[in-house]
């Protein structure tokens, strides 16, 4: 079994770009600049939002918070976002998910300049990347693309096997694996909570990525031998013995289905990064597209 390291492939994705960065303001071009808008006081996204904001400082790039109420208005939240689209400073808008239920997402998403979209989540982006034109794509599923080719794993005609249809990660991943394009080439089944007999479409797998958000739900049974393993969950779980109460848990029951694979990705530490490094390669194509 060997590790596919998402902080060690997220690092060589960073320095590249902090190095591009570095090149950009010797030649007197914009510096990337990325605004994120955080709603609430979800502690999960708090702490995403606190990484992607690190992340901008470790590669050199410009980085605005807006922190809004949990009982702000969507009328509010809209108004902070048309400003940011009209800011030629701005590169790049993420609103962090999830929103408050008084909110519609698809009206926050839908109101966000698709050319500073570097979440890859508005219709546009989401209808040229089907197509397999440029666009922003989604920062998990990019990630692990990213992580794939870090590796060099050769995915042309392996049988990948997604688990959930979420738009932030399982429907974009079947999407990016299934292109005519290299990692790509794979024959995807799109798992959900509907798959009859899930665990057989598993075991044929050569290929799967976990995106259902329920803790070590993928068993050592479901996975056949010398397969890659991407595990996209993250579910926090009370442990009283940590300092901060909670252990972070995959979807991937990692201790009994890494022996069997030939690469898997740990949690933390696996896709987390990734995406991170992701979203800071959206907001640097953001900045160098204009
Ligand atoms: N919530 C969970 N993942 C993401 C993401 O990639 N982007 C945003 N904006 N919110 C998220």
């Amino acid at each position: 079994m060997k590790l596919l390291d998402g902080k060690l492939a997220a690092e060589a994705v960073k320095e590249e770009l902090r190095l591009q960065v570095a090149d950009r303001a010797v030649n007197g071009k914009k510096i990337p600049h990325l605004a994120a808008i955080l709603v609430g006081n979800n502690g999960a996204s708090a702490t995403y939002v606190a990484a992607k904001v690190k992340a901008c400082e470790q590669t050199g790039f410009i980085s605005t918070l807006i922190r809004l109420e949990e009982n702000v208005s969507q009328h509010r939240l809209l108004e902070s976002i048309h400003s940011l689209n009209q800011d030629p400073a701005v590169d790049g808008i993420l609103v962090q998910l999830p929103l408050p239920k008084h909110i519609s997402e698809q009206e926050v998403i839908d109101a966000i300049d698709p050319q500073k979209d570097v979440d890859g989540f508005h219709p546009v982006n989401v209808g040229k990347m089907v197509q397999g034109a440029d666009c922003f794509v989604p920062a998990t599923p990019l990630g692990i693309m990213l992580l794939l080719a870090h590796y060099k794993i050769d995915t042309a005609g392996l049988n990948a096997v997604v688990i959930g249809r979420s738009n932030i990660v399982g429907r974009p991943m079947s999407i990016l694996l299934s292109a005519n394009s290299l990692p790509g080439n794979c024959t995807v089944t799109l798992c959900h909570s509907r798959t009859k007999d899930l665990a057989a479409h598993c075991k044929q797998a050569d290929l799967i990525v976990a995106a259902l958000g329920q803790p070590l739900f993928l068993k050592k049974e479901m996975v056949k031998d010398g397969a890659t393993v991407i595990d996209v969950g993250i579910t926090r779980v009370e442990d009283t013995t940590k300092k901060n109460g909670f252990r972070l848990l995959g979807d991937v029951d990692y201790e009994n289905v890494a022996p069997k694979c030939s690469w898997i990705t740990p949690v933390p530490g696996g896709v987390g990064p990734m995406t991170i490094a992701a979203l800071m390669k959206n907001t640097f194509l953001a900045c160098s597209r204009k």
